[in-house]
C-alpha cells in the first residue's frame, strides 16, 4: 500500500453498507478496505490502520454466536467508530449495556447534537439520520458520553474522545444520512488524522501491484464487451501485464449499431491489446427464435455466451485467470435497508459459475468500485472519454430490450431506433446528464397513418433515467423538443415503427431493463 498512507479498515459484520462505508471514506480521499471481523489482531496490527470502522450487521451483540472481534483490538490504541451493530458491540465490549427494544426503530430520525467539534464539526444542529436497530444501548460504558441523541435513542451518538471512541446508532453511510458523508470524513480525518491524499491514481498504482503480485508471469483472459466496466479491467489489467492479457469479444448478435467495429477499433488499434472476435451472431439468434420469456432469454444468452466463451478459451490454449469487469452493484443488486440478504432480481450472466467450470482463477479488479469511480480509474488510464463516458449496457444486450419474439429483422429495427435516439441525446448535450438511455421494442402493433396510407406497425419506447449507481432511478426530464425529434425521426427513419412512447417509471418499482 505504498504512497496510500496508513488505511482506515472497515470490519465487515455481516453489512451490505460496509463497502458503502469504504466508498464514503475513499470519497474523503482515505484509502480504506474491508476486512471480516474475525481477521486476526496480528494481521490487523501488520497493516498499522489509522482507524477502525465496526460496520452494522444483522445479529444481536446477545444472540449465540454474534460476530465480534478479538477484544485486544481495544489494545490497539486505534480510533473505532462503531456503526449500528457496531456501536452496540462497543458499548456491550466496554462494559456498558444493551438491551433488545421494545420497537425496532427504523427509518429517517433527526439528530440532535450539543458537541459541534471533532467527529460531528460543521453538521448542523439538527440533522436528517437513517435508522435501523432493534437493540439499544441503555447504558453507556466508562468514558462515553451522547453527543447526539433523536427522539427515541438518547444515545444516537457516543463518544469516548479521550480514547478516539465513537459510535452512532444511525447509518452515516446511506444517502438518507445527508450529512453523514461529512461525518465519515471527520471521523478518518480529525479524529484519525488521515491526510486527504488518496485518489484514482494511488488507486491505480495499488491495483497494478496487487495484479502483478497475483499473477506473476501467468496468462489472464478477459471477457470484453466494450461497456465501461471490462474496458477499463481490460485496459487495467493491460497496463500491469501487457500482452499477458487476451480479450474475448463475442459478437451476440444483441449488440448496438455498429458496436463490434467500434470496439475491435478501439482496442485493437488503438490500445494494440490481443483481442480476439468472436462471431456469434447466428448461433445466438438461431437459439433465440421464438422465445419471448425474460428469464428464459437471459439464461439462452447466458449459457451461450458460457459455451462459445469456454470453447474459445480452450482454442486460446491455457489460461491462468479470467479477468471480469465485475463491480460491487453487479454482485449486490440492492443494498437492504435492514442489512438482510439482497434478493435475486434479475440473473446477470457476467457473474455466474465460469471461472470455477473452466478451472480459472477470478481476476476481479474492480470489484470493490462503483461505477463512478470505475470512470474516473479509465479516465486515468487514458481510456478515451467515448468508451469511460459511456452508458451502461446489460450483457444480454438488446435480447431484453426487443420485448417478445427476437428475429433478425425486429432487432434491426430496434438497432436504428436505438441509434437516433442515442444520436439525438447526444446532440441535444444530455447524454451526460443521463445515467442510461434505451429504446425497447415492445410487442405490440398501433394504427397509424403515414402520407395518407393506413399503417399497421410496431411501437418502441424510450427510457432515460438518472441513477447514482443503478440500484434505483429516476426518469429523465427531457425538454419536450428532443423527445419530439426523436419520435419524428423514428417514426419517419426506422422502417416498422410508427409509434412512440417515452417510459416515465422510476425504480423503484421498475428496473432500469424491462426485461
Ligand atoms: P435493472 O434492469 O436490473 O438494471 O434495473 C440495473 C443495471 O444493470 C444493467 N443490467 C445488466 N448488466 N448484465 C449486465 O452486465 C446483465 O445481465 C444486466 N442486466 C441489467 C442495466 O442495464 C442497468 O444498468
Amino acid at each position: 500500500m505504498q504512497g496510500v498512507g496508513n488505511p482506515i479498515v472497515v470490519l465487515d459484520f455481516g453489512a451490505q453498507y460496509s463497502k458503502l462505508i469504504a466508498r464514503r471514506v475513499r470519497e474523503a480521499k482515505v484509502y480504506s478496505l474491508i476486512l471480516p471481523f474475525n481477521t486476526p489482531i496480528e494481521e490487523l496490527k501488520a497493516l498499522d490502520p489509522a482507524g477502525i470502522i465496526f460496520s452494522g450487521g444483522p445479529a444481536s451483540v446477545h444472540a449465540s454466536g454474534a460476530p465480534k472481534p478479538d477484544p485486544a483490538i481495544f489494545d490497539l490504541g486505534v480510533p473505532v467508530l462503531g456503526i449500528c451493530y457496531g456501536v452496540q458491540l462497543l458499548a456491550d465490549m466496554l462494559g456498558g449495556k444493551v438491551e433488545a427494544a421494545d420497537e425496532r426503530e427504523y427509518g429517517i430520525a433527526h439528530l440532535t447534537h450539543d458537541d459541534p467539534t471533532g467527529f460531528l464539526s460543521d453538521i448542523d444542529a439538527q440533522t436528517q439520520v437513517w435508522m435501523s436497530h432493534g437493540d439499544k444501548i441503555t447504558q453507556l460504558p466508562e468514558g462515553f458520553k451522547a453527543i447526539g441523541h433523536t427522539e427515541n435513542s438518547p444515545y444516537a451518538a457516543i463518544a469516548d474522545a479521550g480514547n478516539r471512541r465513537y459510535g452512532v446508532q444511525f447509518h452515516p453511510e446511506v444517502v438518507h444520512t445527508p450529512q453523514g458523508a461529512q461525518m465519515l470524513s471527520n471521523f478518518v480525518h480529525n479524529v484519525c488524522g488521515c491526510d486527504a491524499s488518496w485518489d484514482m491514481g494511488s488507486f491505480v498504482d495499488m491495483a497494478l501491484e496487487e495484479i502483478r503480485a497475483q499473477v506473476g508471469d501467468r496468462k489472464v483472459l478477459c471477457g470484453l464487451s466494450g461497456g465501461v466496466d471490462s474496458s477499463v479491467a481490460a485496459a487495467l489489467i493491460h497496463k500491469a501485464i501487457g500482452d499477458n492479457l487476451t480479450c474475448v469479444f463475442v459478437n451476440n448478435g444483441l449488440l448496438r449499431k455498429g458496436e463490434a467495429k467500434f470496439v475491435q477499433h478501439v482496442f485493437r488499434d488503438n490500445f494494440h491489446i490481443n483481442l480476439d472476435y468472436v462471431d456469434a451472431e447466428d448461433l445466438f439468434l438461431d437459439a433465440l427464435a421464438d422465445v419471448s420469456e425474460p428469464e428464459q432469454k437471459r439464461k439462452i444468452i447466458g449459457n451461450l455466451f458460457v459455451e462459445v466463451f469456454e470453447k474459445e478459451a480452450t482454442r486460446l490454449g491455457h489460461m491462468d485467470f479470467l479477468a471480469q469487469g465485475t463491480l460491487y452493484p453487479d454482485v449486490i443488486e440492492s443494498i437492504s435497508p435492514s442489512g438482510g440478504p439482497s434478493a435475486t432480481i434479475k440473473s446477470h450472466h457476467n457473474v455466474g459459475g465460469l471461472p470455477e467450470k473452466m478451472n480459472m482463477e477470478l481476476l476481479e479488479p474492480l470489484r470493490e468500485l462503483f461505477k463512478d469511480e470505475v470512470r474516473n480509474l479509465g479516465r486515468e488510464l487514458g481510456l478515451p472519454e467515448n468508451i469511460v463516458g459511456r452508458h451502461p449496457f446489460p450483457g444480454p444486450g438488446l435480447g431484453v430490450r426487443c420485448i417478445g419474439a427476437i428475429t433478425r429483422e425486429r432487432l434491426s429495427t430496434l438497432q436504428d431506433a436505438d441509434a437516433i435516439f442515442i444520436e439525438e441525446i447526444q446532440n441535444a448535450g444530455l447524454y451526460d446528464d443521463i445515467w442510461q438511455a434505451l429504446v425497447c421494442l415492445l410487442p405490440v402493433r398501433s394504427v397509424g397513418v403515414q402520407g395518407d396510407e393506413r399503417t399497421y406497425e410496431e411501437v418502441c419506447s424510450l427510457r432515460a433515467v438518472t441513477s447514482e449507481d443503478a440500484m434505483t432511478a429516476d426518469w429523465f426530464r427531457f425538454p419536450p423538443e428532443v423527445l419530439q425529434r426523436v419520435s419524428n425521426r423514428i417514426c419517419n427513419e426506422v422502417k416498422h415503427i410508427n409509434r412512440v412512447m417515452y417510459d416515465v417509471t422510476s425504480k423503484p418499482p421498475g428496473t432500469i431493463e424491462w426485461e
